[in-house]
């Protein structure tokens, strides 16, 4: 089976304000920080010509490397025909990109904390992943400004709302955050007494928690309430605070790509295009989607969740 982004991403013109407005509404409640959103356009911004004296590894191609695991950003969406469908504001940020550069798009899904060294190693042109452009990165890669906005959040099971009100609570109890990421990081900073537990995916952490395994984890807020939709038995405890705020493109340090993919991050927030991605991953994310793993033939290895 076939990963076709580009009919995915075609096919999933829908009914985006029903998906935006539910959205903004599970947002409220918990946030006392920003609420995840698409960041505005630079003051007096307008739409960019892309600059064409890029290069990328394979001629004509554009490699994303990308980790379907973080909904609304990048997850897998069951399609019509029941196959796993990679979707998504960055897959659909990608695929514009892509289309804007002259490109062949072609996403290649792996472990988020693979990412940074395949685009080292110079396997991938891009990472697009919902990465937060933290100091220590931004010392050894370059990123694209901003495009999104995701909150950081403390999760619990819902029935565990009053017996766990601060961090103190979780002294030697199982804490889960997804390893490579910013918020393993925010465990270690949070709940240094904490058992804490990296692991490879976020929707695995996701289960962790439902079945018990974990008691509580450092989730994306965007990401969080997201599959808070699907498994109403866990909420958000609290927000986290974190300086490095929002999600940017991943490049090589010095890479020729930069003014290119920044003048289309430009382009989608002056032109409304990254409003609509989001509103379309979010409504792809509150239907059917696969959270598990593919095999090497892109089939599923365990049934897709239902809605
Ligand atoms: N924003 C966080 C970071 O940059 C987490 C990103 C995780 N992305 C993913 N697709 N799982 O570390």
């Amino acid at each position: 089976m076939k990963k076709n982004v580009l009919a995915l991403v075609l096919g999933s013109a829908m009914t985006v304000s029903m998906g935006m407005s539910a959205f903004a509404e599970s947002t409220t409640e918990a946030a006392t920080e920003a609420a995840p959103g698409v960041m505005k356009a630079a003051e007096g911004a307008t739409i960019e010509e892309i600059p064409t004296d890029f290069t990328t590894i394979q001629e004509g191609k554009l490699l994303v490397a990308t980790s379907p695991d973080f909904a609304p950003y990048e997850f897998y969406s069951i399609d019509d025909n029941g196959d796993p469908q990679l979707a998504g504001f960055d897959i659909s940020l990608a695929q514009r990109i892509a289309d804007d550069l002259g490109l062949e798009l072609q996403v290649v899904p792996m472990d988020f904390d693979g990412i940074l060294m395949e685009l080292q190693n110079g396997n991938v042109d891009l990472g697009i992943s919902g990465f937060s452009p933290e100091p220590e990165r931004a010392e050894i890669f370059d990123f694209s400004d901003l495009y999104y906005y995701g909150g950081q959040s403390f999760v619990i099971r819902a029935a565990d709302k009053d017996k766990y009100t601060s961090y103190d609570d979780f002294k030697g109890l199982p804490v889960g955050a997804q390893t490579g990421s910013i918020q393993y990081t925010l465990a270690e900073e949070n709940t240094p007494d904490a058992n804490i537990t990296g692991l490879a995916k976020v929707t695995d952490i996701i289960t962790e928690l439902e079945s018990g395994k974990l008691e509580g984890a450092f989730i994306e807020t965007a990401v969080a309430e997201s599959y808070i939709q699907n498994y109403p038995d866990l909420m958000i405890a609290w927000d986290v605070p974190y300086d490095s705020m929002g999600s940017a493109v991943a490049l090589q340090k010095g890479s020729n790509l930069l003014p290119a993919v920044n003048a289309v991050i430009n382009n989608c927030l002056v032109d409304g295009s990254m409003d609509k991605y989001v509103a379309e991953a979010n409504e792809l994310a509150s239907g059917k989607v696969y959270e598990g793993q593919l095999d090497e033939n892109g089939e599923m290895m365990t049934e897709a969740s239902t809605e």
